[in-house]
């Protein structure tokens, strides 16, 4: 894969499938500190000790349909190859959380590519659970919670035409506004 909003939503995925109604979704990029991390937090059914501790192997899956257990593997792979981890918290009945930390200008980084269309995706799936979202550079930060979208548009469902065209602006506006707070960082002069 080549961006990190890829790994995201077959995280994201997971949360899924694990019965999560609630999920929530931090992105903070610390420009001075040099690093940025993705936490993906969900209520689902969580895993036990033995699960937990396999996670990570690749091709470990619980599932018998598509495809093949590499989700948590790979996403752990980007995080080591720009000089982070990936670390997996998990109890039966306690949900999940899955923390990925980078060094933000690491040269094998991967971009956080299309946040917007990821998170469109996401929200217009079937059964989506809930979604806090946050997402922070430096001082700067676009937040979202369905909860209170839900709310806001009362019987109105998100997959309504309207609807959805004014999310997918309100997503692309929100990403924009975390980009113009990114540094420009010259390379290779
Ligand atoms: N959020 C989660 N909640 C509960 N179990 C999970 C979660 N994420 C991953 N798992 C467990 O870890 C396994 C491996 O996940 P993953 O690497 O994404 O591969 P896959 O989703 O293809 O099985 C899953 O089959 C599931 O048993
Ligand atoms: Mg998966």
């Amino acid at each position: 894969m080549r961006e990190l909003a890829l790994h995201v939503l077959d995280i994201l995925e997971n949360a899924v499938e694990a019965g999560a109604t609630r999920v929530e979704l931090t992105i903070e990029e610390d420009q001075p500190g040099g690093w940025l991390t993705i936490t993906i937090r969900d209520n689902g059914r969580g895993m036990d000790a033995a699960t937990l501790a396999q996670v990570t192997s690749p091709f470990f899956t619980t599932r018998n349909t598509r495809h093949v257990g590499l989700g948590l593997p790979l996403f752990a792979a980007a995080a080591e190859r720009a000089g982070g981890q990936l670390v997996v918290e998990s109890a039966p009945g306690r949900g999940t959380t899955v923390l990925a930390t980078f060094g933000c200008f690491h040269p094998d980084r991967q971009p956080l590519g299309d946040l917007p269309g990821t998170l469109l995706a996401f929200l217009l799936s079937q059964q989506a659970p809930d979604l806090h979202y946050h997402h922070r550079v430096d001082e700067d930060a676009f937040d979202f919670d369905t909860v209170d979208i839900r709310t806001a548009l009362g019987d109105v469902p998100l997959s309504n035409p309207t609807v959805r065209w004014w999310l997918a602006g309100f997503l692309q506006e929100g990403e924009a506004e975390m980009a113009a707070a990114r540094w420009e960082i010259a390379v290779g002069f």
